[in-house]
């Protein structure tokens, strides 16, 4: 491969899940690299053997030595501590904005051109914490949390009307939190708007049920599982690394810096965007109702306390 994709953090949950889709759709060699040295060496040896099987020449190698990532194309930031049950994205920010600083640090020496797509949580702050010490352009920071909510809402969707997932598109914006912003207007079931489908014409109830169920969806997996998700989570970082890779262009909702998209300004917060080699190569800016644009604005508030507590 000529492409390499770093995922720190790749010995956990959501990292190796990103690394294993990577490799298997042959997007790229990748490094794992994590503190836990001896995990992410044999994590990384282990997908290399699933290579031969699935048909994958993709190179993987994993260790705690951030040499072996130089020149990265892409750089996925999945190390942190996640949420367990009970408590909130937020309650992980002090914690993961420690292991933010110390893996930027060996991120931009060893790939000082590279996109890096943040993943740990709480996802908008972190994201802004990856900015301020990277000092990379805004188009190089781009945060993974919208297509992983709008993977949820669409799945929702999907259940209740027994369409096809492929028919159904979902944007949810804003912060990555209790406040996120799905937008039934902008969801739509082969191209019908959600509040125009028949389904939901008859039950427009179920349009804030599954509204509701999408901004906690993150809880209702950490109940489940003992601990947050990470198939949905590692799927939507790798479908935003193929993406960048294969600039391809797709509009994808993400967490970004905006100034003054959006009347936002010098925040990241999760917006529409094209995505291509270039990274954000443009932020489309869509028309909000007056309450769409309040709880647009509301979410951007609660990012905003965090990043006030940490500084950056
Ligand atoms: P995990 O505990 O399974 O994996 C985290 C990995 O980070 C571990 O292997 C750990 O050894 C490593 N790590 C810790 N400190 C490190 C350091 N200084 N350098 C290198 N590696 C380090 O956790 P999981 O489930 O993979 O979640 C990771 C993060 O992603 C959490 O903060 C979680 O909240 C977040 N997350 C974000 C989502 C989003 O939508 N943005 C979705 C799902 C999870
Ligand atoms: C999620 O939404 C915890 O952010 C993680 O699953």
């Amino acid at each position: 491969m000529n492409r390499k994709v770093t995922v720190v953090g790749g010995a956990g949950n959501v990292g190796a899940t990103v690394a294993r889709s990577i490799a298997e759709q042959e997007l790229a060699d990748v490094v794992i690299v994590d503190i836990a040295d001896q995990k992410a060496a044999g994590v990384a040896l282990d997908m290399l053997e699933t290579c031969p099987i699935i048909g994958s020449d993709s190179r993987v190698i994993g260790g705690s030595d951030y040499a072996q990532t130089a020149d990265s194309d892409v750089v996925v930031i999945t190390s942190g501590v996640p949420r367990k049950p009970g408590m909130s994205r937020d309650d992980l920010l002090n914690v993961n904005f420690g292991i933010m600083k110390a893996v930027t640090e060996q991120v931009i020496k060893y790939s000082p051109n590279c996109i890096i797509v943040p993943v740990a949580n709480p996802l908008d702050a972190m994201c802004q914490a990856v900015f301020r010490l990277s000092r990379f352009p805004r188009e190089r920071i781009i945060g993974m949390a919208g297509v992983l909510d709008s993977a949820r809402m669409r799945t929702f969707m999907a259940m209740e009307t027994g369409v096809s997932v492929e028919n159904i598109h979902a944007f949810v914006l804003g912060g990555h939190g209790d406040t996120m912003v799905p937008l039934p207007r902008y969801s739509t079931i082969a191209g019908i708007p959600m509040p125009d489908y028949p389904y939901f014409k008859k039950n427009p109830e179920r349009i804030a049920a599954i509204c509701k169920r999408t901004a906690e969806g993150g809880a209702e997996i950490t109940k489940l599982v003992g601990t947050s998700a990470w198939y949905a989570p590692g799927a939507a970082a790798a479908e935003m690394v193929e993406c960048i890779l294969k600039d391809k262009k797709k509009i994808l909702p993400c967490s970004v810096y905006l100034q003054g998209e959006y009347g936002i300004r010098d925040l990241f917060v999760g917006v529409p965007v094209k995505l291509g080699a270039r990274g954000i190569e443009e932020i489309i800016e869509i028309t909000l109702t007056a309450d769409e644009n309040a709880a647009l604005q509301k979410s951007a508030g609660a990012v905003k306390e965090l990043v006030d507590v940490i500084g950056v």
